[in-house]
């Protein structure tokens, strides 16, 4: 229908008309028989406007289309794809716009009846697979149980013994077998199947066992230990905010928080692993897409429910049901798999996802050119010019994005179009995430080149804020000694060409409130060597964790005019294989003080103007902080006036205003103790600075002879943020 009708304006000779954009639009109470012309004629799902869509770019574009999707939910029951079918062409970008419109990978789960001991419960569709239940938009726990003590129990080969009448409950534990244990360490969360329990010993399935039990940070011996839990059986329900689904028999038991009333609750399962797949081939990526202001929400991730979840760092668990060479631990390291996202980018160029809220998601929140086997398409990696920006992140289950694979073709791509470069991460919110998966990250970047991490929020979380970079070095050029010795290059060769790793830039990011659950992190962590990578101008605050963690291998990286406040050290290194590290400018709270260049300060107003700067700009650009969910100030000021003086009887007032608003009502004060000294504005003095920069006004003084102390007040109204703000500082200047 739109065809012929753009065909037949062609046609009729009035091209010399400005076309307008081609819009199609969806709406939860439209329908799949309407054209989708105008918002009257809506179309009812996603996916039939992707079919029109699609014919549409078949055929020609004369402009970028757009589909408009009306604010509401968007069930999807299969992961929506989007592949160079989908993309835009000749220069036209297909955007698909949609503020308020939610698309959900799950299922709303209602009806629910209040049973004995305060367990609720309500039915779902039979055979209805699951591992995240969502309880008015918060992550509910599995039914589960603390075991007191790790230390008492006995780890062998084939589980764990336990002689302490105390344990004994395991055994009677209807639905033990096919339960599982959950061991959270310093820093990895660890999940092993349970494949019975008796004669004071919990036997549990292999290989998941077996590949929780060595390497690093492991079971047994854990480097911390944060407790360890026996859950996913209707009979461990104890706590509220704790669910069971029976999937076989389509029941979802859920015990309420106090205060929570299920007859008003809005519940939802998570259902879909990938809600959103944008990805093609390396030959024929997906490119030109944007995606505005839609949320997703309501996934699960099925994956440890098979092969536990033997954590290795981050997001990477061993994820084939093998044991690899059971001599060395160091054969599984080129096997890692990845936690596939719910969004997933892959194979992919100029793909924009920009605001929106990405919440209730069970596995990772955005996976961007992961290895394949965290791809539904089977096509990982080849991400290039992919931006994520101004989204709110919350209750996601693992890393909010992840970027970058870490197998082999993630760090030495064995075709040029897996090479992952020019990703960027700006201005995002993320509010208390790694909701269950406590060792993932808001951010990880792994391998890729000309990337950036700018101005993002980061508030609550469990581990560490940013990383970058992965492989502990080992797979830079030459390898590393360290692995030589574990012997790694039996299994995978060593490289003389450096990884893909390069060109980054992680800056004006503010990191608070984390580290919370694990141990062995930082508020940035970096991996590995990144050439010409520079992580500057970063507010980190609030955790007794370390600031900046240059881990194993780190290498190359320039850290500039960040700002530690955090009170745990600012600066821990790695003392294995780490070298060739820039700092200058930094200040710390505390923590080490032989690093010429840097200081430790106890108060923000003592730091370079520049760090003052950072610290007040750091996280959502002011200018973009209205509206924003969870969003704050960072509580630095808002400016400072430097005051000098000449010999000439001129001083000069620069006040910096670090906000992106002006500031209004100025109003300068301008004195001397001296009396018989007066001051002549040169030139008009402004009743308005301009945002984010430097204002300067000079006063000629007379009247007086020698050396006075002159005092410049500044009061000013920021137009942004109401506040008002009195300012000065002074200077001696010679008559
Ligand atoms: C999207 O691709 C996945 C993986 O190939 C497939 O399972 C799913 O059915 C596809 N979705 C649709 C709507 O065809
Ligand atoms: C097409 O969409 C892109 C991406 O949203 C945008 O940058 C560009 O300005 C649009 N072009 C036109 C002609 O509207
Ligand atoms: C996104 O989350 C914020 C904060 O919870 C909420 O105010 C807003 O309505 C949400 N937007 C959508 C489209 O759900
Ligand atoms: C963070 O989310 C969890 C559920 O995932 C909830 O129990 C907790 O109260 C939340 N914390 C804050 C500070 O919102
Ligand atoms: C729960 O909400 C329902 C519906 O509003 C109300 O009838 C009921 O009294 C509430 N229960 C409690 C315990 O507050
Ligand atoms: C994993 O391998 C073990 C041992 O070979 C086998 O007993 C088990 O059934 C396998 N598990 C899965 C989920 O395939
Ligand atoms: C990506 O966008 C740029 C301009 O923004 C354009 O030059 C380039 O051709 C696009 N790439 C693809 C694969 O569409
Ligand atoms: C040291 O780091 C700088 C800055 O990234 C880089 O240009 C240089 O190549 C590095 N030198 C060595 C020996 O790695
Ligand atoms: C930091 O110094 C400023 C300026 O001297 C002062 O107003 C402020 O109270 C100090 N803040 C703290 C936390 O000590």
């Amino acid at each position: 229908m739109r065809l012929s009708y753009l065909s037949g304006l062609a046609i009729a000779g009035l091209g010399r008309f400005p076309v307008a954009a081609l819009d199609f639009y969806i709406s939860p109470t439209g329908s799949d028989n309407n054209d989708g012309s105008s918002a009257d004629a809506s179309f009812a799902t996603i996916e039939h406007a992707q079919g029109a869509v699609r014919d549409q770019i078949s055929s020609s574009l004369t402009d970028n289309i757009t589909v408009h999707l009306a604010p509401g939910l968007y069930p999807v029951a299969e992961t929506l794809n989007f592949t160079a079918e989908d993309s835009g062409r000749d220069g036209f970008t297909v955007n698909w716009d949609g503020p308020g419109a939610v698309v959900s990978g799950g299922i709303e789960v209602t009806g629910w009846e209040e049973g004995s001991d305060g367990v609720w419960s309500a039915s779902v569709p039979k055979g209805t697979e699951s591992r995240n239940l969502y309880v008015n938009g918060q992550a509910a726990n599995f039914a589960r149980r603390k075991l007191a003590n790790r230390k008492d129990f006995q780890f062998t080969s084939s589980g764990m013994t336990w002689s302490n009448g105390q344990y004994d409950w395991l055994m009677d534990t209807e639905g033990i077998a096919g339960a599982e244990v959950r061991f959270i360490n310093s820093f990895t969360d660890r999940y092993a199947l349970i494949q019975s329990a008796s004669n004071r010993q919990l036997a549990m399935k292999q290989n998941t066992w077996f590949n929780n039990m060595w390497g690093y940070d492991t079971v047994a011996q854990p480097n911390a230990d944060f407790g360890v839990w026996v859950q996913n059986a209707l009979a461990l329900i104890s706590d509220g905010g704790q669910f069971y689904l029976d999937s076989a028999a389509g029941t979802v038991y859920y015990k309420p928080l106090d205060g929570e009333n299920l007859t008003t609750a809005t519940t939802y399962l998570g259902v879909l692993e990938c809600i959103v797949s944008v990805g093609g081939t390396y030959d024929d990526p997906a490119h030109d897409l944007t995606f505005t202001g839609i949320s997703f929400a309501h996934s699960t991730w099925m994956k440890p429910a098979t092969v536990g979840y033997p954590d290795q760092q981050t997001g990477a668990y061993i994820g084939e049901n093998s044991t690899y060479t059971p001599s060395n631990f160091e054969s599984t390291r080129p096997h890692w798999f990845q936690m596939p996202g719910a969004i997933q980018i892959s194979a992919a160029t100029n793909i924009t996802f920009s605001g929106g809220n990405y919440t209730q998601l069970g596995g990772g929140g955005i996976g961007i050119g992961n290895d394949a086997n965290a791809h539904t398409s089977g096509v990982g990696l080849g991400a290039a010019h992919i931006t994520v920006s101004n989204a709110y992140f919350t209750q996601i289950m693992g890393n909010s994005i992840t970027a970058g694979g870490v197998q082999a073709d993630a760090h030495h791509p064995s075709n040029a179009g897996m090479t992952n470069s020019h990703l960027i991460i700006t201005n995002n919110v993320f509010y208390n995430t790694s909701s269950l998966f406590t060792s993932t990250v808001p951010i990880l970047l792994t391998y890729a080149h000309h990337s950036t991490i700018s101005h993002n929020d980061l508030h609550i979380t469990p581990y560490s804020g940013i990383c970058h970079g992965y492989g502990w070095g080992s797979n830079d050029a030459g390898g590393s000694p360290e692995y030589q010795n574990r012997g790694l290059y039996n299994f995978q060769p060593k490289y003389s060409d450096p990884t893909t790793s390069n060109t980054n830039l992680i800056a004006a990011n503010f990191i608070r409130a984390y580290g919370h659950s694990h141990t062995d992190l930082g508020g940035i962590y970096t991996l590995s060597k990144s050439p010409s990578t520079f992580i500057t101008e970063n507010y980190v605050l609030d955790s007794g964790a370390y600031g900046l963690y240059t881990d194993e291998g780190s290498n190359s990286y320039t850290f500039t005019d960040n700002l530690l406040f955090n009170t745990g050290t600012w600066l821990a290194q790695n003392g294995a294989n780490t070298d060739n590290n820039t700092f200058d400018g930094n200040y710390g709270h505390s923590g080490p003080t032989n690093w010429p260049g840097n200081s430790l300060i106890d108060n923000i107003s003592q730091a370079s103007v520049a760090v003052q700067r950072a610290a007040y700009r750091a996280g959502v650009e002011p200018g973009k902080r209205v509206n924003r969910p969870e969003t704050s100030e960072t509580g630095a000021a808002d400016s400072i006036v430097t005051v000098t003086g000449d010999g000439q009887g001129v001083v000069t007032a620069t006040i910096s205003n670090f906000d992106d608003a002006a500031f209004e009502g100025v109003e300068f004060d301008v004195s001397s103790g001296s009396s018989g000294v007066t001051f002549t504005a040169e030139g008009e003095v402004p009743k308005e600075i301009q945002g984010n920069g430097d204002t300067v006004v000079k006063w000629k003084a007379s009247g007086g002879g020698g050396s006075v102390k002159v005092s410049v007040g500044v009061k000013y109204t920021n137009s942004r943020t109401g506040e008002v703000g009195e300012r000065g500082g002074s200077a001696d200047v010679s008559l």
